[in-house]
């Protein structure tokens, strides 16, 4: 079952830990620095990590919607960081885009975000420099936008849980792997060999018969992609990147999570004290499934006696809706990686065959260009403000791809198995696939758009969007 075995020695099957939570009323610093995780074995070797306020991941950052979050970083690592909000439609000046919206964060110094909260949902939070050895060394952490307790009252759970879903290359001495691996760059980025569910490996969740749990769960890992399957239980989705869908049971088809996606589901714990039950994922076919973590329902009394029916709908954040029949179109074609057809692409105003490219550490290209810096690049489209859009994603790569826009949600307008209708901030593509998505550009300033595993992000997946 467990694929991802490498590590000697005994290994923890520990109790996913509830992290550390920050709540709005208490002042909010975020502070990274080196340290160690006892990610795998609780008293064995720690892992050499970098921790946001001591841990990884990160503390649990909760607030309400529609109050402002303030948040300052402190960098205490050794190199420049900034802190993007993935999902949070704040603006440019507050988005952590190094150089885009803002200068690094030198070591030693700090900056001060100031986050609008227009959308309740599960959101993230994680550095945007360096980000694949970064966000790879343990740089990451949930940020809850609570909806008003009268509406999340309607879905009746009796408790949350919320699992960042990780992925790390480690030694045989738990240690984190080198960086900067061109194979993992120009394949499927840089994949891992311990799952971690809130930092620790093979974990446990207790339960209670009976009960009824809402859960938050984001795959912060820098290039795998989950297909999570909960059987003997069946959960109601109930929102995908942090937007409602009317709630419908997962079934057989269990939920894709791409690198940087969040789902919500509603779990009825519907079984007996000693039953066992696992969270499995197959992203991988099923005959590579292998486990995410086991549930444990203890041998109290069921919570309650008759079921509690389907959950209430979430009302919908105030996202524009846009205006199909009258969009603009434009097409985004993305190419390059091992297997693919790429033979050359324009980086900084020159033609450069795959050769060049590969020795510029370039391997995808977006519309034929592969941005050299992200300040002066030219973008890759320019979306009237205020306008309607409807922007083609053509993945033409033998790799599947986790696309994410910056400052907007967009909706996927041809919505398929792997990404089910409405609003989402990264779309999955599988190879060859092309999907559609649409968006009212009513964010303005220049945002990225990027393939979320961080490898393809660094080795030249990722552009400018200009919305003015
Ligand atoms: Cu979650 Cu540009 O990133
Ligand atoms: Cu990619």
């Amino acid at each position: 079952m467990h694929r991802r075995t490498v590590l000697k020695g005994a290994l923890a099957t520990g109790l996913v830990t509830t992290l550390p939570r920050l709540a709005t009323a208490d002042p909010l610093t975020l502070t990274a620095a080196p340290g160690e995780a006892p990610l795998v074995v609780p008293d064995g070797p720690a892992t050499k990590a970098w921790l946001y306020n001591g841990t990884a991941p990160g503390p649990v950052i909760r607030a309400r919607q529609g109050d402002t979050l303030n948040v300052t970083v402190q960098n205490d690592l050794p190199e420049p960081t900034t802190v993007h909000w993935h999902g949070l439609r704040v603006p440019v000046s507050q988005d952590g885009m190094p150089f885009l919206s803002q200068p690094p964060i030198a070591p030693g110094d700090s900056f001060d975000y100031t986050l609008p909260l227009h959308d309740a949902g599960t959101f993230w939070y994680h550095p945007h420099v360096n980000s694949s050895e970064q966000v790879g060394r343990g740089l990451h952490g949930l940020l809850i936008v609570e909806e008003p307790p009268e509406i999340a009252a309607r879905l009746q759970a009796d408790r949350e849980i919320t699992w960042a879903l990780d992925d790390w290359r480690l030694d045989n001495d738990a240690q984190i792997a080198p960086f900067g691996n061109r194979h993992d760059q120009s394949h499927g980025g840089r994949t891992g060999n311990v799952l971690t569910v809130n930092g620790t490996y093979l974990t446990r969740t207790l339960v209670r018969s009976g009960e009824r749990l809402r859960l938050r769960i984001c795959n912060v890992s820098n290039a795998q992609h989950f297909h999570l399957k909960f059987a003997p239980f069946d959960p109601w989705l109930i929102s995908l990147d942090g937007h409602p869908v009317a709630p419908r049971k997962l079934g057989d088809s269990g939920v894709w999570l791409g690198a940087g996606q969040r789902a919500d589901l509603i779990l009825d714990i519907d079984m007996a004290p000693g039953t066992p039950a696992r969270v499995i994922d197959d992203a991988y076919g099923p005959d590579r499934a292998f486990e995410v973590m086991t549930w444990e329902v203890s041998d109290e009394p069921p919570l309650r006696e008759a079921p509690l029916g389907p959950p209430e709908a979430l009302p919908p954040n105030p996202v524009a809706q846009p205006d199909l029949a009258n969009a603009e179109t434009h097409t985004l074609t993305f190419d390059g990686g091992a297997m693919g057809s790429m033979a050359e692409a324009m980086m900084e105003g020159k033609m450069l065959s795959i050769q060049e490219l590969a020795q510029a550490g370039r391997f995808w290209s977006i519309n034929g260009t592969v941005p050299a810096h992200l300040h002066d690049t030219e973008p890759l489209l320019r979306l009237a403000l205020g306008k309607s859009h409807r922007i083609t994603l053509e993945n033409r790569t033998r790799w599947p791809h986790p696309i994410h826009l910056h400052g907007h949600s967009f909706q996927l307008t041809d919505p398929r198995a792997g990404n089910i209708a409405t609003l989402r901030d990264t779309a999955l593509l599988m190879p060859d696939e092309t999907v559609e998505i649409a968006l009212v550009a009513d964010n303005p300033g220049k945002w990225m758009l990027h393939c979320h595993i961080l490898e393809h992000q660094a080795s030249g997946m990722m552009g400018v969007v200009e919305v003015a």
